[in-house]
């Protein structure tokens, strides 16, 4: 059996099609494709406007250089990939960590309780982990009692929805950004993209993904301004057609990898020391298949049972390592001590994997293995 990793992308010959097709034309880069994709990004999750950038960490960049001013407090989550809370720190904010919930997701409880008491606080950025989305009532009741501005990372979510809302719709929330790594729900190599009903934060964060030059019809032909200090974020023509052709395929793939969760979910009904991190949902998107292992009831150790798998061909990881528990952040004084239900999560947190191409005989033999060296 070749080696089974934790995430992987699902790519056809209908994918290559599209790119090849790309490569005989005229543009490579910034051209007709780029804008295809963005409006059909825009149109798939419900948001007014899209704008495609190089990668996830870029989209988050971008849209705190817009939403956040220096020494801004924002209230973010440790459970997510470090670029989350370090794009706050790109606009010289500051991050605040609130804990998690059990099923891993921000606890939009305490961020209530901070408001109330914190009028310092200008921002949420909140990740819907492992593709289920945060309680959409409790951000609308966010955005209306606190007014405050809010991202939301869904990174690991689009093709996800609550209650009919689609992930990146941003309809309680200022931008919604996304991630188009290969182990994300669809792929464009690197690739990312931002997510607005703001033309003011469309336009502004389009500028900025192209050096914050600005065009207008009233300039000569050659003529362009640099109005502010951007960058050079932009993706590629050839990315954007392999985000048209996976974008078709999103739903099948979510399919997918809901069916997936409902088999794993199955096979650990009755064990008691592996739990699913929620019960199955069809508001997930599972990007990311989470199982909290007791290991205070087992003789192997986490550690061992990652080099175990890993000689039986099977990649596992951890998502994630609390992130004001890094060198960088406790060298800024971040305590992780601060966010208890994280720190008791991240013991036991495990991510078996999870993909489309995964087959029923692969996951089968996932799950066979994983309880043979737990039992
Ligand atoms: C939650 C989250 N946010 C942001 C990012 C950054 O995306 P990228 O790797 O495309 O820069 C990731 C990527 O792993 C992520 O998981």
């Amino acid at each position: 059996m070749k080696f089974i990793p934790y995430g992987r992308q699902s790519i056809d010959s209908s994918d290559i099609k599209e790119v090849v097709e790309v490569l005989h034309s005229d543009y490579l880069t910034t051209g007709p494709v780029v804008e295809e994709f963005e409006n059909k990004i825009a149109k798939y999750c419900g948001a007014k406007y899209a704008i495609a950038v190089s990668n996830g960490t870029a989209a988050l960049h971008l849209s705190s250089l817009v939403l956040l001013n220096k020494g801004d407090r924002v209230l973010t989550t440790p459970n997510s990939f470090v670029a989350t809370s370090n794009a706050i720190i790109y606009a010289d904010a500051k991050p605040i960590f609130v804990d998690i919930t059990r099923d891993g997701n921000i606890d939009l409880d305490i961020c209530i309780d901070i408001l109330k008491k914190d009028k310092k606080i200008k921002a949420l950025y909140c990740v819907h982990f492992s593709g289920n989305p945060v309680d959409q009532d409790k951000l609308q009741y966010i955005k209306k009692k606190f007014n405050i501005k809010i991202l939301e990372d869904c990174a690991h979510s689009i093709g996800a929805t609550f209650k009919g809302i689609k992930a990146g719709s941003c309809k309680y929330s200022d931008i919604s950004i996304f991630s188009f790594h290969p182990v994300k729900n669809m792929t464009t190599g690197e690739g990312g993209a931002v997510t607005t009903n703001s033309k003011k934060i469309y336009n502004k964060i389009k500028a900025l993904r192209s050096h914050g030059i600005y065009k207008t019809d009233k300039m000569k032909p050659w003529e362009y301004e640099l109005r502010e200090l951007g960058f050079n974020y932009r993706l590629t023509d050839i990315q954007s057609a392999l985000g048209i052709s996976q974008l078709k395929k999103l739903d099948s793939f979510i399919q997918k990898r809901q069916e997936l969760a409902k088999r794993y979910d199955k096979a650990f009904k009755n064990i008691s020391y592996i739990k699913p991190l929620y019960s199955y949902t069809k508001n997930s998107a599972y990007h990311l298949y989470v199982v909290l292992i007791d290991f205070d009831m087992l003789k192997i150790t986490r550690k061992e049972l990652f080099i175990k798998m890993k000689k039986r061909d099977i990649g596992l990881q951890v998502h994630y390592i609390p992130i004001n528990s890094q060198p960088y952040y406790k060298k800024l004084g971040y305590k992780d001590k601060s966010t208890p239900i994280m720190q008791n999560y991240y013991k036991k947190a495990v991510s078996l994997p999870i993909y489309p191409l995964l087959s029923s005989k692969e996951q089968d033999y996932v799950i066979q293995t994983l309880l043979e060296l737990c039992r």
